[in-house]
């Protein structure tokens, strides 16, 4: 069901310096920061030849990685995109299997203006997934 890795999500404390590490350090392609107000982050992407890296960093007062900085405070991985087909099939699919879909289990439009949900990181081995339909 579930196809590419499309990003690997990293919740960072300093934005400006995680953008010097890829770019410098790593030597990657890495964008200018992206504020994207509607899901509480400013994003810098990272561009591999087989997948996307995200840093996020927490923008205005809710912002739903807060907590989780709170928790790392030097960072760490938040979560992981993968594609799918067909985010209403999936949904159904792994309700029935007995994962939780976190929220109300409706996909929301994600940060690449594309319906995603997040599955409960308790049913996934510690770790939150993103489903984003491609
Ligand atoms: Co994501």
């Amino acid at each position: 069901m579930i196809g590419r890795l499309n990003h690997v999500a990293i919740a960072v404390p300093d934005l400006e310096a995680a953008s010097a590490l890829y770019r410098d350090t790593l030597g990657a392609k890495v964008s200018d920061p992206v504020p994207q107000p509607d899901h509480g982050v400013t994003v810098v992407f990272v561009e591999l030849p087989n997948t996307k890296v995200e840093l996020l960093h927490p923008l205005g007062e809710a912002s739903p990685i807060a907590g989780f900085l709170a928790k790392n405070a030097s960072g760490g991985i938040h979560h992981i995109c993968y594609e799918v087909e067909d985010i209403l099939a999936a949904r159904d699919k792994l309700k029935a299997e007995g994962a939780r879909v976190l929220g109300d289990g409706e996909p929301k439009i994600g940060a690449h203006d594309k319906p995603v949900l997040f599955l409960h990181p308790k049913d996934f081995n510690g770790t939150l997934i993103e489903l984003e339909q491609a």
